[in-house]
């Protein structure tokens, strides 16, 4: 195949998201843990199952194999920093983990953001397609940002972007 996947699929909007988990330390604690991701997908109403997926060798993936949850957090527009922070080497995400507002969802304990939208998963299957892992979750808990105007964040030709409110409306 001569074009990469990649130079087709930038004209493919799609929002953005945190995703987070945690693994079971010895101390009997939890190691949270928190990646961006765009590769959401809503599966099934009923049940409600949504899929992430995650580069084979993906830590955060194995961290998802051993807790059974995960969250997302549909990022809002002002949430660029947080995304690319989150796209980027462990120490800083930590670091931002501890600096930025989240709080741990009541049915799975790993992380939510302050989002247009977040799902709380557990975990439901996964399976391996070519170098990636497709991680099926089943919501368990939902909910919309108390703004009803929170415009999404948008990922769209490798870059990072607002709707232009103003002409979608019209
Ligand atoms: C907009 C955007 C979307 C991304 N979506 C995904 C994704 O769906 N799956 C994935 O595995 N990595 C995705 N990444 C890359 C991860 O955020 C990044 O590689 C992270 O460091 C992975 O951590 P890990 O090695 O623990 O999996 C995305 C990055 C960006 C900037």
């Amino acid at each position: 195949m001569s074009e990469d996947l990649r130079s087709v699929m930038r004209y493919f909007a799609t929002g953005v998201c945190i995703a987070a988990t945690w693994r079971p330390t010895g101390a009997g604690e939890r190691r949270h843990n928190a990646i961006t991701v765009n590769s959401l997908a809503s599966l099934s109403l009923d049940p409600a199952l949504v899929a992430l997926s995650l580069r084979e060798d993906s830590e955060f993936l194995a961290d998802v194999l051993l807790s059974g949850v995960f969250t997302v957090s549909i990022l809002g527009a002002d949430a660029e920093d947080t995304a690319r922070t989150f796209a980027g080497r462990r120490p800083e995400r930590d670091r931002m983990l501890r600096e930025v507002r989240t709080h741990p969802g009541a049915g799975t304990g790993a992380l939510l953001f302050d989002a247009a939208g977040w799902l709380e998963c557990r975990y439901y299957d996964h399976y391996t397609v070519g170098d990636h892992v497709q991680v099926i979750g089943e919501a368990v808990a939902l909910g919309t940002a108390a703004e009803p105007d929170t415009t999404p964040l948008i990922f769209l030709g490798g870059g990072f972007h607002r709707l232009d409110t103003e002409s979608a409306a019209s």
